[in-house]
């Protein structure tokens, strides 16, 4: 018999971005205030009793299977839940742009987790949870759990933060994808002459004060980008400036770049779509 369940999967930016040393295991010890935002994928999961995994989406360039986060997800809870005799479906209707920095493969993920404990009634608590989906991704814990939070470590190691004051959003992203790895590389090798404030951040947001929070918003990886997309990142940046952004920023590794707007129109109402795919999106509440 055939169970399914359909979980929204949101987007995130990071407000902010700092990357620590190197660690022994390969990884970067990270610092970042973390954002959920409206725009979403639609997951559906179906419970099969045919033992095989599907992942399909809207979108014909993502992988398929195991190779799609969402399907790793899968596997992970089903292993760790003991349950290697069923099957699962994933249907994604993707919304998030791919290669972005808007942790679109992460968000999907963590609906699989979400779906699946719900599917199967297996009630994990949120410290399992997030432990599955730090076996599939470093921003798979976040994603389980969304809202505004100060993530450090690997991206898994959250602190709950008062929500972001409301406000607009536009995102623009440029036609153009960076590797996460070879950033990260090419960080390592580069001199960052500008890092994020993340206290003034964390203090902004205790305050709720907008202007305070987007002129705190700073990413490392802008500087570590080659020069032509640094460039680009720049204009962009600017051009939301003009536009009426009180601050603009790069999520992620990119290649997406945001401002924040006092209001939803006035985050509509800028029209930056010369650089790319645009989205006028609000803050969202945490959700588990
Ligand atoms: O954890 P995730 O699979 O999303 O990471 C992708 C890649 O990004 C890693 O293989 C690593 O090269 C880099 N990374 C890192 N430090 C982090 C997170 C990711 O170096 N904290």
């Amino acid at each position: 018999m055939e169970r399914g369940t359909r979980e929204l999967a949101f987007a995130k930016l990071n407000l902010t971005l700092d990357v620590g040393e190197k660690r022994p295991d390969g990884y970067h010890n990270m610092e970042m205030v973390m954002q959920s935002v409206s725009l979403c994928d639609v997951v559906d999961i179906t419970l099969t009793g045919d033992k095989a995994l599907k992942v399909m989406s809207t979108d014909p360039n993502l992988p398929i299977g195991y190779h799609n986060l969402a399907g790793k997800a899968a596997v992970a809870f089903l292993d760790y839940v003991n349950e290697t005799e069923l099957g699962v479906e994933v249907y994604i209707t993707k919304n998030i742009p791919d290669r972005a920095g808007m942790a679109g493969g992460s968000a999907d993920a963590a609906a699989v987790i979400r779906g699946l404990d719900a599917l199967l009634d297996t009630h994990l608590t949120l410290e399992e949870l997030s432990h599955i989906g730090a076996l599939v991704g470093s921003d798979v814990p976040f994603c389980l759990v969304g809202g505004t939070a100060l993530a450090e470590g690997r991206g898994e190691l959250l602190t709950e933060l008062p929500p972001m004051p409301d406000c607009g959003i536009l995102i623009v992203k440029p036609d153009f994808s960076v590797s996460t790895p070879a950033l990260f590389a090419a960080l390592d090798g580069c001199r960052v002459t500008e890092r994020p404030d993340t206290g003034a951040a964390l203090d902004a947001l205790s305050s709720g004060d907008l202007k305070a929070l987007a002129g705190s918003m700073a990413n490392v990886f802008e500087e570590a980008l080659p020069e032509a997309e640094r460039r680009i990142i720049v204009d962009i940046k600017s051009a939301l400036l003009s536009a009426g952004a009180c601050g603009a920023c790069m999520t992620g590794t990119g290649s997406a770049v945001f401002g924040v707007f006092p209001t939803l129109d006035d985050a509509k109402e800028a029209d930056l779509s010369r650089f790319g795919l645009t989205f006028a999106v609000s803050p969202v509440k945490k959700f588990a």
